[in-house]
Order: structure tokens, then C-alpha cells, then sequence
């Protein structure tokens, strides 16, 4: 990113922080966004190995952690550039999770994982970046580990970054509201 994507990335970081400490974000707890956090664990236990070390990037406040089970996986990280969002994940104390203040864009995990998501975050990554960004985390997936992507409606200039691994299972989660959809993609290298 050259000097100017950078402030703009900046300036979004301090949006998504205003907007967490407003709680804007709290209707990502609504019942209609349900269909897309349980689509992404059935895939977790249909594909990962048992017990998983997990990776979420763009985690949020850790909505997908209300959604998981403890025994499910032995360690879970999740990452986001929004420190107010990562703050309100570690208030939780959710078991064997650890939530972490990192930009995707540079961030490099300290370990491999089993499983790493982009959920609803690989669309926020640079243009310039994207192809930088999963590389990097593909290099930390553990053997025979998993990668999950879930992209709100269509994903235009996002699916075609993940069209050279290997596809394992591929859903479109339905709403009944015709314009609330998202397609979630599950991989292996
Ligand atoms: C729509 S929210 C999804 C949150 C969470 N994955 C969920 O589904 O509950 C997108 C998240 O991506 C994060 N995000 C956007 N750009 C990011 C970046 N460059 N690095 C890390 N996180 C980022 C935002 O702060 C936000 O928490």
C-alpha cells in the first residue's frame, strides 16, 4: 500500500472503533446473521482435524466464539485491527481463546493453525494486498489444515484469489431477505 491507502486504512480503523464502542455492530447477534456463524463451525467439524487450533481474522467482538464449543477445539485466536472490538472479545473470557489488536495486512501469525477464517474481513484487505495477505496465511496453515472464507452476497474481485486451492465445500447461507446472503467457501492447499 503506498502512503495514502495507508492513511485511509488508518482512518477505517478508527471508523470500525467508533462504530464498535456505538454498538453498531451488536446486530451481527440478530438471529438472521445465525445461518452464516453455524454454516462456518459445521465446516470446522466436517473438514478440520478434532480439536483444531483455530485462526480468526477480522474476529470482531468474537461472535463466533458464542456460537462454539469449547471442546471443539483445543486453542482459538482471534485477530483485528479494531482494538474497542478486541477489548470487548477479551471481556468475555472465552475458554482457550486468546484476542488479539493486529492489521491483516501485516500481521503474521506467531504459529501454524489448523483452521484460519476470514470471516467477513478478506474484502476489507487492500486491493494490492489481498494476494500478499492469504499467501502469508496459507504459509501458516498446518498440514492437512483447513482455510474457511465467508463473503457477504457476491464478493465481487474476492473468490477468484481462492480459485488455485483445493475446494472442499461451497455454500450460499439464505435469509428470508432476498438481499441477505452469504457465500462461504472452505479449502485445503
Ligand atoms: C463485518 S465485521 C465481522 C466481524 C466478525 N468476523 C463476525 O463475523 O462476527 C468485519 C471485521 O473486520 C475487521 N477488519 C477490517 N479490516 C481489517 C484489517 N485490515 N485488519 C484486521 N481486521 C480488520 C473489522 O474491524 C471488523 O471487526
Amino acid at each position: 500500500m503506498n502512503l495514502l491507502d495507508k492513511f485511509h486504512n488508518w482512518r477505517r480503523k478508527l471508523r470500525w472503533n467508533k462504530q464498535y464502542r456505538r454498538g453498531r455492530w451488536d446486530n451481527l447477534r440478530k438471529p438472521i446473521e445465525a445461518g452464516r456463524y453455524t454454516t462456518i463451525i459445521e465446516f470446522i467439524k466436517s473438514y478440520g482435524k478434532l480439536k483444531p487450533s483455530i485462526l480468526d481474522l477480522g474476529a470482531g467482538e468474537g461472535v463466533l466464539n458464542e456460537y462454539l464449543s469449547p471442546k471443539d477445539y483445543s486453542y482459538f485466536l482471534g485477530v483485528d485491527f479494531s482494538s474497542v472490538s478486541i477489548e470487548k472479545a477479551k471481556t468475555r473470557n472465552f475458554v482457550k481463546a486468546e484476542f488479539l489488536t493486529a492489521d491483516i495486512h501485516t500481521y503474521s501469525p506467531h504459529q501454524k493453525f489448523d483452521v484460519i477464517i476470514f470471516n467477513e474481513a478478506f474484502y476489507y484487505v487492500h486491493e494490492s494486498e489481498k494476494q500478499n495477505v492469504l499467501d502469508r496465511m496459507l504459509s501458516h496453515l498446518a498440514d492437512n489444515g483447513i482455510l474457511i472464507v465467508s463473503i457477504y452476497r457476491e464478493g465481487i474481485g474476492c473468490w477468484e484469489y481462492f480459485d488455485k486451492l483445493k475446494q472442499l465445500n461451497f455454500k450460499t447461507v439464505k435469509t428470508n431477505e432476498e438481499k441477505t446472503y452469504w457465500k462461504i467457501g472452505v479449502y485445503k492447499v
